[in-house]
C-alpha cells in the first residue's frame, strides 16, 4: 500500500512539476461550489494554473473571506447572470449550432448557464482547459464539449481512461501502472471508433502515465481462436489502428490473460510484440471497460485515477461528485499537462 502512494504521489508530483514549468488557464465552471474554491486557492498559491472561476461575484467573494482564502483575489472571476461578454459568447454558440436548430434566444439563455459559458471559454481560447463535476453529472459536462469543443483533428470518438496504480508486488504493468479505456463515454464504439480510443489511450499513457506503451485490444479471443462478429470488430479496429499510427506497439485480439502474462500470451499469441507485456489495455466496448476498471479497483485494490478524457480538442474533465479538494487540484494539474501535450 505504501508503495501505491508512493507512486502514486511520484507520477502526480511530476504532473505538477509539468504544471507549473508551462502555466496554462483552467476555467472552474462550479466556482461557487466549496471544494472547488478552496481548490483554486491551493492551485494558484502553488503556481499551477492561471484560474478562471464561473459564478456569482458577491457568492464567491463572500465565500473566499467566509473560508479565509488568500489567493482567489488573482483569479480571474466571470460572473454568468453579470457578464459584459455575454452577447459574444451568444452570437458564438448561435453560429456554432444554428445548424443543429439553435436559435439565437436560446444561445442568449446558455450564455448565461456556467458550464455552457465555461465551455465557450475554453472554445474561444481564453482558457486552456476545463475542470468541473464537483456538483455536475459527467452528461452535464461532456454534452456541451462534445457540441462546442468537438474533437480533435483525425479523432471522432472521445472516450475515459483510467490509470490504475497496481498493488504492491503486482507483476503486470509498467512501474505499477497499467492504463485502461474507454472506461466513461462510448457505449458502442465501432470498428473506426475503437482504433480511435486504443491510439488515444496510447498517447495517455506515455503523456499522462507517464510508460511507453503497449497496447492490446481484448476480446474473448487471441489471434481467431474464436469467431464471431464483435471479435471481428476487434480485428478490424487493431488493423486500423496498426495502419495509422505503425509507430506504436500496439495489437489485438487479445484476451485479458495473453495480453499480460508472457507464458500465456507466448503460448497463445507468439510473435505478438505485445501479447504477455500489455500496460495498456483497450476495451471492446463501455461495459466491459466500466465494469473491469471497478472490478480490479475493488477486488485487486488497485487505485483508479480518471477518468482522464481524451479526443477532446481542448482538455475537460469531470470530477466525481464525492471528489475532495485534492481531486479537484491534481485533476486540474492533469487537465494542464493535456493542454500542454496538444499544444507540443
Ligand atoms: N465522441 C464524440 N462526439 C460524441 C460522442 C463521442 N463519444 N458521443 C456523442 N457525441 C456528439 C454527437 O455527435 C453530438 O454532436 P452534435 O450535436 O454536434 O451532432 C453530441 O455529442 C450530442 O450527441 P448525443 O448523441 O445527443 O449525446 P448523448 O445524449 O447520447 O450524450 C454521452 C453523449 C453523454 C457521451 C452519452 O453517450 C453517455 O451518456 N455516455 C455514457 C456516460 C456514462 O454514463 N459513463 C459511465 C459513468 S462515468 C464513470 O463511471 C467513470
Amino acid at each position: 500500500m505504501t508503495l501505491k502512494i508512493f507512486k502514486i504521489m511520484g507520477l502526480i508530483e511530476q504532473i505538477i512539476a509539468n504544471a507549473q514549468a508551462e502555466k496554462q488557464r483552467i476555467v472552474l465552471p462550479e466556482g461557487d461550489e466549496p471544494r472547488t474554491l478552496k481548490a483554486a486557492d491551493r492551485i494558484i498559491a502553488d503556481g499551477i494554473a492561471d484560474v478562471i472561476l464561473i459564478g456569482p461575484a458577491q457568492k464567491i467573494a463572500d465565500m473566499t473571506a467566509e473560508f479565509g482564502l488568500k489567493n482567489i483575489g488573482k483569479a480571474r472571476i466571470i460572473d454568468p447572470k453579470n457578464n459584459p461578454d455575454r452577447q459574444k459568447y451568444a452570437e458564438m454558440l448561435y453560429e456554432l449550432r444554428k445548424n443543429k436548430g439553435m436559435t439565437m434566444e436560446q444561445a442568449e439563455g446558455l450564455a448565461e448557464n456556467f458550464m455552457y459559458l465555461g465551455i465557450l471559454l475554453v472554445k474561444a481560447g481564453e482558457a486552456d482547459g476545463l475542470v468541473s463535476g464537483a456538483r455536475s453529472t459527467t452528461g452535464d459536462m461532456l454534452r456541451p464539449a462534445l457540441q462546442i469543443i468537438k474533437t480533435v483533428p483525425g479523432v471522432t470518438c472521445v472516450s475515459g481512461a483510467f490509470i490504475m496504480f497496481l498493488p504492491e508486488g503486482c507483476p503486470y504493468g509498467t512501474d505499477g501502472k497499467m492504463v485502461f479505456a474507454d472506461c466513461a463515454v462510448t457505449p458502442m464504439p465501432t470498428a473506426e471508433q475503437l482504433a480511435e480510443i486504443a491510439i488515444c489511450t496510447a498517447d495517455t499513457a506515455k503523456n499522462i502515465a507517464k510508460i511507453d506503451p503497449a497496447v492490446a485490444i481484448l476480446s474473448f479471443s487471441t489471434k481467431g481462436s474464436a469467431k464471431h462478429e464483435v471479435v471481428d470488430k476487434v480485428i478490424e479496429a487493431t488493423n486500423i489502428a496498426q495502419e495509422r499510427r505503425p509507430d506504436l506497439l500496439l495489437d489485438g485480439e487479445l484476451q485479458a490473460d495473453a495480453a499480460i502474462v508472457p507464458s500465456v500470451g507466448s503460448s497463445k499469441a507468439p510473435g505478438s510484440k505485445v501479447a504477455g507485456k500489455a500496460n495498456t489495455l483497450v476495451f471492446p466496448c463501455l461495459e466491459v471497460g466500466n465494469i473491469a476498471y471497478k472490478l480490479v479497483q475493488r477486488l485487486a485494490g488497485a487505485e483508479a485515477v480518471g477518468p482522464v478524457l481524451q479526443g477532446l480538442a481542448k482538455p475537460c474533465n469531470d470530477l466525481s461528485r464525492g471528489c475532495s479538494i485534492d481531486d479537484v487540484y491534481k485533476l486540474v494539474a492533469i487537465t494542464c499537462n493535456q493542454a500542454i501535450a496538444q499544444k507540443q
